[in-house]
């Protein structure tokens, strides 16, 4: 079939409407100008790459959405999600919970080369690196581990009570800076608890069992536990010798409220220690199902 010069082509169509949305986009929302720094590869994703400033100050997160174009149009609202989270939702969160959420600085979208650019402050080392390299070699400071559960249970709390929910909660999402400042990071799948639509997001190995295979996204406590069971794999993964199985699996299978997890911790319950040491971890690919609820 020939295609009329007026007909836009499927490429066309999705360029169009992502443009569309970067227009309609809160202009408070910092957009960035220029870059005066030089950057290094820090993480290269499979959309994209992260890079880290010479002076060690911030990142830059650049998701290349041109392998999107190969889609059918169907897949302009999952393009739409996923830049409402990055951008939109990145920027609140880190408005709302400073001490717990990465910075925010700015974004910039390149419609001709289709892509997302999104610069944000230098954390430290993820957990994977941090625990890998630090934590094996000073294995035996409960305390120290306890305070870094602790730490990321308070960022899930300030996450919940404003509304949001991380849903990809891994040790490639958290980071600990030099001082020992946990922070999350990736807002590629932070879902608005109250919002009608959303896309399924996780990693295989830390996903909610009932997510797995599912389009529809759960409302309010529903949707608040499936952190909790990511939280408690996190837990098990990193630190199953470190506490004991009563208590992972009352994390796994009780899921409580973030409040409950924080007060056992903080209350210095030594029931729930069994400190054998640490395993090595890896990192795991983030998980997206292409289709959106109605
Ligand atoms: N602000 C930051 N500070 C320190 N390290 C960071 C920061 N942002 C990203 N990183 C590093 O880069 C890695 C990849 O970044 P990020 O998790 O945002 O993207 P991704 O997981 O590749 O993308 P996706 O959203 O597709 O899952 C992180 O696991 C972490 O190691
Ligand atoms: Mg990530």
């Amino acid at each position: 079939m020939k295609l009329s010069l007026s007909q836009p082509t499927n490429q066309t169509l999705i360029k169009n409407e992502v443009s569309k949305f970067f227009k309609t986009i809160d202009p408070s929302i910092p957009i960035l100008t220029e870059t005066t720094n030089s950057y290094n590869v820090l993480q290269a994703g499979k959309f994209g790459q992260t890079y880290l400033s010479a002076d060690k100050t911030n990142v830059v997160k650049v998701i290349n959405l041109q392998p999107y174009l190969s889609e059918p149009a169907s897949i302009v609202p999952i393009i739409i999600e996923r830049m409402t989270s990055e951008v939109i939702n990145y920027h609140k969160i880190s408005e709302v919970c400073p001490e717990f959420f990465c910075k925010f600085i700015g974004y910039h979208y390149d419609p001709t080369e289709f892509y997302v650019a999104i610069k944000m402050e230098y954390c430290g080392k993820d957990l994977i690196e941090y625990y890998n390299e630090d934590i094996l070699k000073n294995n035996n400071n409960k305390q120290h581990l306890k305070n870094i559960l602790l730490q990321i249970a308070k960022a899930l709390q300030c996450l919940h009570t404003n509304g949001y929910v991380h849903f990809d909660l891994k040790p490639d999402n958290i980071t600990v800076s030099a001082d020992g400042t946990v922070k999350l990071i990736d807002a590629g799948s932070l879902t608005k608890i109250n919002d009608e639509q959303g896309i399924v997001c996780g990693t295989a190995d830390y996903m909610a069992p009932e997510l797995v295979g599912k389009l529809s996204v759960p409302k309010n406590n529903e949707l608040k536990k499936t952190d909790i069971y990511s939280y408690g794999i996190l837990v098990k993964n990193i630190y199953a010798n470190v506490f004991n199985e009563t208590y992972l699996n009352y994390i796994l299978n009780e899921r409580p409220p973030i409040e409950k997890i924080i007060s056992i911790l903080e209350n210095n319950d030594n029931n729930i220690f069994n400190f054998l040491g640490g395993n090595k971890i890896t990192r795991r690919r983030r998980y997206q199902k292409r289709s959106v609820r109605r």
